[in-house]
C-alpha cells in the first residue's frame, strides 16, 4: 500500500512516575495506525526534580539531532495516572509547549505506555501494570499482549489497594500466566510475591517510555483516544478526588448531615452568594418538590429515589443553593467512561442565571477525576432551551429514542466529551460555544497591524499561586490590554477555604483556555482583525511564588514551555512584588521613596520602598494575615468563602462603632501586627450573644471587626510615614479591595499631605496584570530565567 501521509517530528513528554520521558521522534501515519521512528530519547529517573530537567531536557534532545524546537510539529503527553505533582507538570508543561508553538497536543494514558514499553522489548502474553500511586495502593492495569501489538483488558484506569490488586490477579483463572511491571512492583512486589504471583518482566521495564508512549498514542486504539489536538482539553487522569472531596463524600454517603462544621458555611446564613456542595440525604424531600414542580406531569424523581442514590459510589448529585434553599441541582451516574446525566432542575424563577452549567460543570468534575471521557443524556425533543445548552456545552445528538417522553415526543440522545465547554467569563451566565479549529489559523498581518503590534512590546503574564488562574497582557506603557481571572471560588468555598489540590487541578483544567481568552482580548484591545499569535508577543512573565506550590508548579511550568515553544524571554515574577507593582496600573508615575501596605490572604506587611527592588519590611503580622482574619471571621458566622467581599458589603450597613473590638498592637510603638487576639474576640463576642439568646446584629459585627483592623493599619502606616518622611503610600494585595479601607486611609492620609494610590479594584485580589507589570520592568532590564527554574512557594520580599 502506498502512504499517502506526511510524516511529522513528535515531541514526547511523560512526568508521572520517577521515569522522566522527553524524546523526539519521527511519526508516519497509515490507516488508522503508525509507524515510529525514534529520534533522540533522553528518558531517565529523576525524583521531584520533573520541572526543572524537563524543558532542558527538550532541549538537549532538539541540539542532539540539530533541530529547533520551530521543527517540532506535535507534542505527545502521558496523562498518568501517576504522582498528582509529577503528572501536572508533564501536562502544564506540553500544554504550554503546543500552545507557544499553536501545535496540537496529544495524550495517552501512562499505564498504556508501560504495557507498549513492555511489548517492544518483547514480552508477550497476559501482562499486569501495577503502577505506584502511594499509600498502599496502585493503579493496576490488564493487558493482552500479542506480535499485532496491545489490547487493553480494562474500561477505566482506578486506584485500589495493592493488596486488593493482588487477590484480583489471583483469582485470574490464567493467573499462573501473569507477568507483572509497573513501579508499583519496587513497594509492593513482596505481596504479590506472596500470593504466587512471581513473574516479573525485566525490572528496568518497570517504568513508562516515552517510546512506549508513541506506541501507545500510535496505535489502532491510541488513535481513537488520543484527543483533538487541542491542548484546552487535555487533562490528567486521576482516578479519584482529592481527599477532601473524598472525605466529604463518604460523610455524605453515611448520611450525615451537612453541618457548619463539616462544611464552613451554615445554610441559613449562606445567601450572600449562590453556594454549591454535593447532595446529602437531607435534601432528598426538597429536591423531590422542586422536581414535581419544574415538571408536572412527568414521571419525577421521587424522595426514595434520591435517598438510594447515596448507597452508591459511582454516582455524583449537587445542589445549588441561597439562603439555605434549594435553587436547583443536577446528578449522573458513572458507567465506565461515560457519565449519564440522570437529572438537571433549575427552578423556574432562577433559569438563564447559569446555574445548570454551574451544576453540570461539578458533576463533570467529579466524572472526570474518577476517569471518565464522555458525557450523556437525554433531552426532550421540543425542549429548545435545554437542547441550546447542551450543545453550547459541547453535547451533539447522537439518537434519538422515538417516544420515550410519550406519544411523538422523542427523547434525543446527546453525547459530549469531557471536559465540557466552559466559558471563562464568569460574569456570562451560559456558555459560549468552543467550537475552534486547532491549531489556530495563523492570521495573516497587514504591514500597519505587523507594526502597531511591535511597537507594542507585548509582555503576557500568568499567575497561578492560589486559587486564580490569571493571564494579562499589557503594552509597553503599562496599559492593561487583556486582564482574564478565572476563579475557582465555587469549588473551594464549601470547604470554607482553599483546597491545594483541587486548586491545583483547577489551574490545569483552565490555564489554556484563560491564556487564549487573553490573546483574544488583547487582539481585541489592539483593535485587530484576529487574536495574537504568541510569537507576537515580546516576553511571558510568570509568577514564580510565594504561594500553594503545586499551584505555582502549573504557572511556571506552562509558562516555560509556552516561553520556550515561541521562543520568548522568561520572567519571573514574585507575587508579593506584583501587589505592590499593582499601584503602577493607576500611577504611572509612582517613584520610591514610599511607604505601602500588603494586606492580602496570605500577607500583611507595612513596607519602606526606597527605591524598585530596595524594600525594607518594617513589619509583619505575627499571626494571621488580614485576610485571613476577614475569611475567619466569615467561617464562624458561617457567611462562606471567602470572607473579605461578604463581610464588606455586610459592613456597608453596619455601625462600626457599636462593638467595641479589640486594635491589637496599636500602641506598640513598631510596625507588628497581630490578629488572631482581634479573630478570637469576634468568635466570642459570637457566642456569648448566641449564648444569652440575643439575636446577632451581623452588619454591626461586620462594620466594627473591620473598623477594629483598619485602624491599627491606618495608625502604623501614619507613624512610618512619619519615621521615613515618605510624602507617599500606597496598597496592595486582596484586601485593599475593600472600600472601606480604601476611603479610609485616602481619606486621613491626603490630610496628612501624603499621596496616596491605590490600585484599580479589579487588580487588588489575585489577577496577573500586576504580575505583568513587573514582567515589564524585568524585560527592560533583561532580567531573564533560564529554563531550569523552579516555583518557589516560601519567596520573601
Ligand atoms: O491577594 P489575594 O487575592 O490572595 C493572596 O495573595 O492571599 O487576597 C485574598 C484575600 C482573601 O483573604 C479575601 O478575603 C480578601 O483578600 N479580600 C477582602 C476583600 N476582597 C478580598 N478583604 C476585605 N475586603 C474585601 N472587599
Ligand atoms: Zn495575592
Amino acid at each position: 500500500m502506498t502512504n499517502i501521509f506526511k510524516s511529522y517530528i513528535c515531541a514526547t513528554i511523560d512526568t508521572s512516575t520517577d521515569m522522566l520521558c522527553v524524546a523526539l521522534a519521527r511519526v508516519t501515519p497509515c490507516e488508522g495506525h503508525a509507524q515510529v521512528e525514534m529520534l533522540a530519547s533522553f528518558d531517565h529517573t529523576c525524583r521531584r526534580r520533573a520541572n526543572i530537567e524537563l524543558v532542558p531536557t527538550l532541549e538537549k534532545a532538539l541540539d542532539e539531532v540539530c533541530l529547533s524546537v520551530d521543527d517540532i510539529d506535535a507534542y505527545l503527553v502521558g496523562r498518568g495516572p501517576g504522582s498528582f505533582t509529577g503528572v501536572r507538570i508533564g501536562i502544564s508543561t506540553a500544554k504550554g509547549l503546543a500552545c507557544g508553538a499553536n501545535k496540537p497536543l496529544y495524550a495517552a494514558s501512562t499505564l498504556d505506555a508501560s504495557a507498549w514499553t513492555a511489548w517492544k522489548a518483547g514480552v508477550r502474553g497476559l501482562l499486569g501494570v501495577a503502577a505506584d500511586a502511594m499509600r498502599g495502593e496502585i493503579y493496576p492495569a490488564l493487558y493482552r499482549l500479542d506480535d499485532t501489538g496491545v489490547e487493553r483488558l480494562f474500561e477505566r484506569e482506578r486506584v485500589v489497594k495493592a493488596a486488593a490488586a493482588v487477590a484480583e490477579w489471583s483469582e485470574l483463572s490464567d493467573a499462573d500466566q501473569l507477568q507483572l511491571t509497573g513501579d508499583g512492583l519496587v513497594r509492593y512486589g513482596k505481596l504479590f510475591d506472596e500470593a504466587g504471583l512471581t513473574n516479573r518482566v525485566e525490572q528496568d521495564l518497570w517504568w513508562p517510555s516515552s517510546e512506549g508512549l508513541l506506541l501507545a498514542a500510535t496505535s489502532k486504539e491510541g488513535f481513537a483516544t488520543r484527543g483533538t489536538g487541542d491542548p484546552a482539553l487535555v487533562l490528567p487522569i486521576y482516578t479519584r478526588l482529592s481527599d477532601a472531596e473524598e472525605n466529604e463524600r463518604k460523610r455524605l454517603g453515611n448520611e450525615v448531615k451537612t453541618s457548619e462544621a463539616l462544611t464552613g458555611v451554615a445554610d441559613t446564613l449562606a445567601g450572600q452568594h449562590l453556594q454549591f456542595r454535593p447532595m446529602c440525604p437531607a435534601d432528598a424531600e426538597a429536591a423531590a418538590l422542586l422536581e414535581a414542580a419544574s415538571f408536572p406531569g412527568r414521571n419525577a424523581w421521587t424522595a426514595n429515589m434520591f435517598l438510594s442514590e447515596f448507597d452508591a459510589d459511582n454516582r455524583s448529585w449537587w445542589v445549588a443553593h441561597d439562603m439555605g434553599e434549594i435553587l436547583g441541582f443536577a446528578g449522573g451516574m458513572i458507567v465506565e467512561k461515560d457519565i449519564e446525566i440522570l437529572d438537571v432542575v433549575v427552578r423556574k424563577d432562577h433559569r438563564r442565571e447559569g446555574i445548570a452549567r454551574k451544576l453540570l460543570a461539578h458533576v463533570s468534575y467529579d466524572a472526570q477525576m474518577l476517569g471518565c471521557q464522555t458525557a450523556s443524556l437525554e433531552v426532550e425533543q421540543n425542549n429548545a432551551g435545554a437542547s441550546a445548552l447542551y450543545e453550547a456545552l459541547g453535547f451533539t445528538p447522537v439518537r434519538t429514542r422515538k417516544n420515550y417522553y410519550g406519544p411523538n415526543c422523542d427523547a434525543i440522545v446527546m453525547s459530549a466529551h469531557l471536559p465540557f465547554n466552559l466559558p471563562q467569563d464568569n460574569e456570562s451566565p451560559e456558555p459560549i460555544a468552543l467550537t475552534r479549529e486547532w491549531p489556530l489559523p495563523v492570521p495573516h498581518r497587514e504591514p500597519a497591524e505587523k507594526k502597531l503590534i511591535e511597537q507594542c512590546e507585548l509582555t503576557m503574564a500568568i499567575e497561578s499561586s492560589c486559587d486564580e488562574t490569571a493571564v494579562a497582557i499589557i503594552d509597553k506603557d503599562g496599559t492593561m490590554l487583556a486582564s482574564q481571572v478565572s476563579t475557582q471560588i465555587d469549588f473551594h468555598a464549601r470547604f470554607g477555604g482553599v483546597v491545594p489540590e483541587i486548586a491545583s487541578r483547577k489551574h490545569v483544567e483552565a490555564i489554556a483556555g484563560v491564556c487564549d481568552a487573553a490573546l483574544e482580548e488583547a487582539a481585541r484591545s489592539l483593535g485587530l482583525s484576529c487574536a495574537l499569535m504568541p510569537s507576537e508577543l515580546a516576553a511571558v512573565g510568570v509568577t514564580q511564588g510565594p504561594g500553594l506550590v503545586g499551584a505555582l508548579v502549573v504557572g511556571v511550568a506552562y509558562a516555560k514551555g509556552f516561553a520556550f515553544a515561541a521562543s520568548k524571554p522568561l520572567i519571573t515574577v514574585n507575587h508579593l512584588e506584583g501587589h505592590l507593582y499593582a499601584n503602577l496600573l493607576t500611577t504611572p508615575d509612582l517613584e520610591p521613596p514610599f511607604i505601602f501596605t500588603l494586606v492580602s490572604g496570605g500577607h500583611t506587611m507595612l513596607v519602606h520602598v526606597r527605591a524598585w527592588g530596595d524594600y525594607v519590611v518594617l513589619g509583619e503580622t505575627l499571626d494571621d494575615a488580614v485576610g485571613e482574619a476577614f475569611d475567619k471571621v466569615a467561617k464562624a458566622l458561617g457567611l462562606g468563602y471567602p470572607g473579605g467581599p461578604i463581610i464588606s458589603r455586610l459592613a456597608a450597613q453596619g455601625n462600626p462603632k457599636a462593638i467595641d473590638f479589640p486594635r491589637a498592637m496599636m500602641h506598640s510603638h513598631d510596625y507588628r501586627f497581630s490578629l488572631s487576639g482581634l479573630k478570637t474576640a469576634v468568635i466570642t463576642y459570637i457566642e456569648q450573644e448566641t449564648a444569652a439568646g440575643r439575636p446577632l446584629h451581623i452588619p454591626d459585627l461586620a462594620a466594627s471587626f473591620e473598623a477594629a483592623v483598619f485602624d491599627v493599619q491606618f495608625k502604623k502606616a501614619l507613624n512610618a510615614l512619619r519615621e521615613t518622611g515618605a510624602h507617599e503610600y500606597c496598597l496592595g494585595g486582596g484586601v485593599a479591595a475593600n472600600p472601606h479601607l480604601r476611603e479610609l486611609l485616602i481619606r486621613k492620609l491626603t490630610r496628612e499631605k501624603v499621596r496616596v494610590t491605590v490600585p484599580p479594584q479589579n487588580a487588588c485580589t489575585d489577577n496577573a496584570a500586576m504580575i505583568a507589570v513587573v514582567a515589564r520592568r524585568k524585560y527592560l532590564e533583561e532580567d531573564f530565567a533560564s529554563f531550569d527554574i523552579d516555583a518557589d512557594p516560601n519567596m520573601t520580599l
